[in-house]
Order: structure tokens, then C-alpha cells, then sequence
């Protein structure tokens, strides 16, 4: 390598993505969207802090406390120009709430839309964006959701999207205060090809369903590459597929897909349902948001979304895994997911789509370490991050899956084996390896 190569290299910028220092790993919080639409106020949001706080899940990297669509007046102040927060949503003022907020530990989020208003009719900071900037930084928030209604017909073309998005962005780091810019674009105009430069995550679908795999026409699309309409009610399964062609377009040096706010507790799904939206939100590093009533949420769901293994996988610094086949199985389909963490390790993660079970499938090591031949030579300790049962395995893994159920693993090199020893196969069904 010659000296100029090494001295371009050495002064590169090592950070692609929109340079605030922020979202090196996706975001964790909660949003009030999903389980309350407009219906929020001071106490519906700071009640769902306090239970996030109550029940360990702030510890646990759930924090960022984001307020959705809805909050403020109709117009704004004639003569400032401001957005004004609605006094009967906000009777101590919005700042003495996010102030709470903050004293709780939290971060605090909030919402706008680059449009002449907000999905629901509010005023959007479309032609507003220093303005608005500056009062959401002196407001002290740390998140903004950027919504794409009311965009008066500038859409349609990636360039023009991408100059829309960039003016906030601008407006954003002009004010001085990091804050974490999630873009809610929904896919339009390829997003994925141009947020990383102004944003730090982008939606990259229509609005989420609580339904594993409904199909629905307001939904139209099954691939990410729709042509125009996005729509909303898009069902886990649909989500899913569409991310996974993406997770090329994402990680910690550009920023991240983002797959829309959880669904748990909300009740459209059942249990293992709900296991495999968590667990493909976070091999697929989507932002892990939650959008239930955390004051009142079952211990089943509460354990579901604290699983410090799985949160771990999201939370590496890492490119999401990837999918390596999907293969027709009875009446829908199995994938395979695969990636790499930082420290060498691999998640590994099966999705049974189907209506049965999937029954002791060997799923070889040549298929599992596909992106990185020599691994497939080892043997791996086997961690199921769900049941935390540890096997050590060689050339396969066996699985069984309930049906639209999920099994995932963190494999580790094992330090004492190689091929020619006596290996222990994979089997998830509780046997301890030899
Ligand atoms: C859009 C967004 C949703 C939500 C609503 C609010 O539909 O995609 O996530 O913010 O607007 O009106």
C-alpha cells in the first residue's frame, strides 16, 4: 500500500452516517402511538415512564420516552409562530413534563411531520424547520420522530424526498443539541438509499398491524420496493420481509431500518407470535420501541420484552443478521437468519411461519456460517436465547419451532474441538453436551 493510500485512510471520516454522534446501536423506549393515538396527555405519558422505570425495563436500555401525534393546539401562536403545546393535554406545560421526564432518567422524544400539518391535522414543520428546531431543542428533547403526511406533493423522487428530510436535519444540528433523528418516510422514494447521510434511522414500511400475517389491502405491498403506496395495517410477516432485503442498508456506521414501533401487550397476538416480532425486530436491529400500556402489562409480556439476551443481540455494535434462505414448509414458509457480533460470536435464528411445527430440522453448519466458511470447520456452544439452554454442536443445529414461533441462538467458538473429536450434534431439547 502506498503512503498517499495509507494517509487517505488514515484522515477518512470514520463515521458515514449523519455525524451527531448519535445511534451507534438502534434505539430503545417506548412511544404512545400504538396503544393510544390522540387519546394522550401529561398523565398518560408520564404513567408509562414511571411503570417503565417500575418494572426495570429502563435499566434494561428502554430509554427514550417519545410522545407521538396529537400534542399540540390546531394553529400556532400568530405571532411567535411557534407550535404551542395543547394546555388541556399539558395543564403544567410540556416542558415541566419532559423536565420529569429527564429527572426519571429518561430521553426524551418527540414528533413532527415534514409536511404543511401532522398525519392527524396538527401544524408539521414543512417551511418551519429552524423554528420549530430551535423550540424542540430549547424544550430540551432528545428524539424526533419526523412524519411524511401533508408533504404537499414534494415526494416522488428520492432527490426530492431526501432535500425535504435534509432541512430538518440541518435545522436540527444548527440548534447545537444531539438530538437522535428518526425519520417516518415509510419507504417512499427508496429511503434506505439516501436517509444515512441526514438521518439516524428511517422507517422503512407502512404503519404496523398487531397481526403476525393478515393480509390486508390497505397494506398493498409484499416486497420493500413499492412503488407508491405504502399504506398501513402491514402484519409482522409483511414487516419482515420487507426489512430483510435492507439489512444490507443498515448499521452502526450508516444508522438503521426502522421496522415501526412494537405491537406486545396490545393483543392481537398471541405469545409465540409476539416472541418472534421481538426477536426478528432485534436480529433485524430495528429500533425496539414499545407501544403498549406499560402501567398495565401481563408478566408474560413484561418477561418477553426484558430478555437481556436478545437485547444484548440488538444492542451489539454490529450490521443486523442476515437472511440466508426461505424455504416452503407445509403451508407458508421457515427462514434462516445468520449473522455475525462483534466479538465474534453468531446469532442464529429460525422463524416457523407455518401453522404445525417444525420438527427436528438440521439445518447445517455450511448453510448457518454461509457469509464465513472456515466457522462451519468449528464446533460452537449453542446458547437458545429464549429457553437459555447451552448444547455444543458440530457441522448442524437441530431445531424444533412452534408453529409462526421463533428459536434463536448466540453461538460461541468452542475452545476445545475440532472436526475429528467426538462431537456432541446440536439438539435444542435440553441435553447437555458431552
Ligand atoms: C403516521 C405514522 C405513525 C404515527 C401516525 C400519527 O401514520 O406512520 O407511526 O406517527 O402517523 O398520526
Amino acid at each position: 500500500m502506498s503512503f498517499t493510500t495509507l494517509l487517505i485512510l488514515a484522515i477518512a471520516p470514520a463515521i458515514w452516517a449523519l455525524d451527531n454522534g448519535l445511534g451507534q446501536s438502534p434505539p430503545m423506549g417506548w412511544n404512545s402511538w400504538n396503544r393510544y393515538t390522540c387519546d394522550i396527555n401529561e398523565t398518560v405519558i408520564l404513567n408509562n415512564a414511571k411503570a417503565m422505570k417500575e418494572t426495570g425495563l429502563l435499566e434494561l436500555g428502554y430509554n427514550h420516552i417519545i410522545m407521538d401525534d396529537c400534542w399540540s393546539k390546531r394553529q400556532r401562536d400568530p405571532e411567535t409562530g411557534k407550535i404551542v403545546p395543547d394546555p388541556e393535554k399539558f395543564p403544567n406545560g410540556l416542558e415541566d413534563m419532559i423536565e420529569k421526564i429527564h429527572n426519571m432518567g429518561f430521553k426524551f422524544g418527540m414528533y413532527s411531520s415534514a409536511g404543511k400539518y401532522t398525519c392527524a391535522g396538527y401544524p408539521g414543520s414543512l417551511d418551519y424547520e429552524e423554528i420549530d428546531a430551535k423550540t424542540f431543542a430549547d424544550w430540551k428533547i432528545d428524539y424526533l420522530k419526523y412524519d411524511n403526511c401533508f408533504n404537499q406533493g414534494r415526494s416522488g423522487t428520492p432527490l426530492i424526498s431526501y432535500q425535504r428530510y435534509e432541512a430538518m436535519s440541518e435545522a436540527l444540528n444548527k440548534t447545537g443539541r444531539p438530538i437522535f433523528y428518526a425519520l417516518c418516510q415509510w419507504g417512499e422514494d427508496q429511503v434506505w438509499n439516501w436517509a444515512s447521510t441526514v438521518a439516524n434511522s428511517w422507517r422503512i414500511t407502512g404503519d404496523i398491524y398487531d397481526s403476525f400475517d393478515r393480509y390486508d389491502i390497505r397494506c398493498p405491498c409484499e416486497t420493500y420496493d413499492c412503488p407508491s403506496l405504502q399504506g398501513y395495517h402491514c402484519s409482522i410477516m409483511n414487516i419482515v420481509n420487507k426489512a430483510t432485503p435492507l439489512a444490507q442498508k443498515t448499521g452502526p456506521n450508516s444508522g438503521w431500518s426502522d421496522m415501526d414501533m412494537l405491537e406486545i401487550g396490545n393483543g392481537g397476538m398471541t405469545y409465540d407470535e409476539y416472541l418472534t416480532h421481538f426477536t426478528m425486530w432485534a436480529v433485524l436491529k430495528s429500533p425496539l420501541i414499545l407501544g403498549n400500556d406499560v402501567s398495565n402489562m401481563s408478566p408474560e409480556h413484561l418477561a418477553l420484552v426484558s430478555n437481556f439476551d436478545v437485547i444484548a443481540v440488538h444492542q451489539d455494535v454490529s450490521a443486523p443478521a442476515n437472511r440466508i434462505w426461505k424455504k416452503p414448509f407445509v403451508d407458508s414458509f421457515v427462514h434462516l437468519f445468520s449473522g455475525a457480533l462483534s466479538n465474534g460470536d453468531w446469532v442464529v435464528a429460525i422463524v416457523n411461519e407455518a401453522t404445525v411445527p417444525l420438527v427436528e430440522m438440521s439445518i447445517p453448519f455450511s448453510d448457518i456460517f454461509f457469509d464465513n466458511r472456515d466457522n462451519a470447520k468449528f464446533a460452537w456452544t449453542a446458547k437458545d436465547l429464549w429457553t437459555k439452554e447451552t448444547i455444543t454442536a458440530a457441522r448442524h443445529l437441530t431445531v424444533d419451532v412452534v408453529p409462526h414461533g421463533t428459536q434463536v441462538w448466540r453461538l460461541q467458538k468452542s475452545t476445545h474441538n475440532s472436526h475429528n473429536s467426538n462431537y456432541w450434534t446440536g439438539h435444542n431439547t435440553g441435553h447437555n453436551a458431552n
